[in-house]
């Protein structure tokens, strides 16, 4: 038995933080608030679980297109964004076919390209950003996706709307911009371009969201796509035919018209990510600033080092051993207390480890 030759270069998804669960979970980047109990009713009232969901998600089109003011042809529906970025992969990517991504970001980009046999050319980050013009010069005959992710996964960094519009304006028509917005409700910055207006402009542009993040349904799978019809049909040939259930398709209707709880989860990951960003620059400690729900840190330390000893306080983070930061962490934002616990067992960490001299047994105070 033979695999495709180019599995040999996949590490598989490593399930081992899924599994603890005594740990609290900041891991993943999914929602500590949950989800809006308007999901929990919705989805009490499925009675017909035996029949097939609606596998063109009509419903769930329909009310997303009202609520982005795009026309329902340009939605697509899937089984998460992932299934999105695996299906676009495999409509589009060829062998030997170039796909330009950042160097440090969602890793199922580069995953999905070599699948399809397609070469992934990895531009490096600036200061944690997307450097669009050095992407834009990795244009070659070959190039058919450019994977943008905005904010960033896992520098939690935007790029400025002049830097994207640019950009779009510059990338040739033939050439698939795929613009993956999974932490577009967490952004506060004024300086952010949202995708979907241009959509109809440039007909090249995926825009890509999703439910697991703000909206809190992470373990239903379901995310989806604002493109030009010309795409969709491509990927209507590729896609399973029933890839988002019943569960999934009532839940996203649930969690859409719940604005609240959206408000309320964007109010409080902000007023934390401004007291943990403010703690780290009085601690001089290096990060990325973010505009997501979640924060990239400097330890100093070795990624999985500090990774255990944060699980041996009850805190399930990611290692940058992994993510191309071999000295950082990737902490989603806990509570208040969370994070506080968090940060200070890292700067004691730091302290003996010699990383932190300035290090003052000063209480770490989030309030
Ligand atoms: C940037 C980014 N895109 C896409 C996804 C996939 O999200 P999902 O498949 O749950 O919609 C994630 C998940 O972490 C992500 O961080």
């Amino acid at each position: 038995m033979r695999t495709k030759e180019q599995l040999r270069v996949i590490t598989a998804y490593n399930p081992e933080n899924q599994l603890d669960h005594n740990l609290i979970k900041l891991s993943e980047n999914e929602n500590i608030y949950g989800c809006s109990p308007n999901v929990i009713e919705a989805i009490k009232k499925i009675t017909n679980l035996h029949i097939y969901p609606d596998s063109s998600a009509s419903e769930l089109k329909k009310a997303l297109s009202s609520y982005h003011g795009v026309k329902t042809s340009d939605l697509f529906i899937g089984n998460g964004s992932d299934e999105l970025i695996r299906l676009l992969s495999r409509a589009f990517i060829c062998s030997g076919d170039e796909a330009i991504m950042a160097e440090v970001t969602f890793p199922r980009y580069r995953t999905n390209v070599i699948i399809e046999g397609g070469i992934p050319v990895c531009v490096p980050l600036e200061n944690g950003k997307h450097d669009l013009p050095a992407m834009a010069n990795k244009l070659s005959s070959r190039t058919k996706i450019m994977f943008i992710c905005n904010p960033n996964n896992p520098t939690g960094t935007v790029v400025t709307k002049e830097e994207l519009t640019r950009f779009i304006q510059q990338i040739p028509k033939e050439v698939l911009i795929i613009l993956d917005e999974a932490y577009e409700e967490y952004v506060t910055s004024q300086d952010f371009l949202q995708g979907i207006p241009f959509v109809s402009q440039y007909p090249n542009l995926v825009v890509l969201r999703t439910f697991s993040k703000m909206y809190g349904l992470a373990s239903l799978r379901v995310g989806y796509g604002i493109m030009n019809p010309l795409i969709i049909e491509a990927l209507e040939k590729v896609r399973d035919v029933f890839n988002v259930s019943t569960i999934a398709q009532q839940a996203a209707l649930a969690a859409l018209e719940d604005e609240n709880f959206k408000l309320e989860c964007k109010v409080k990951n902000d007023h934390i990510r401004k007291i943990v960003e403010r703690r780290l620059l009085e601690e001089s400690i290096v990060f990325y600033p973010t505009q997501s729900n979640f924060i990239m840190i400097q330890t100093g330390l070795n990624g999985s080092f500090v990774t255990r000893e944060l699980k041996k306080i009850g805190y399930s983070v990611r290692s940058g051993e992994f993510l191309g930061h071999p000295n950082w962490i990737r902490v989603a934002f806990g509570t208040l207390e969370d994070m506080d616990k968090i940060l200070g067992l890292l700067l004691r960490l730091m302290k003996k480890r010699g990383e932190y001299t300035e290090y003052t047994s000063r209480r770490i105070s989030m309030e």
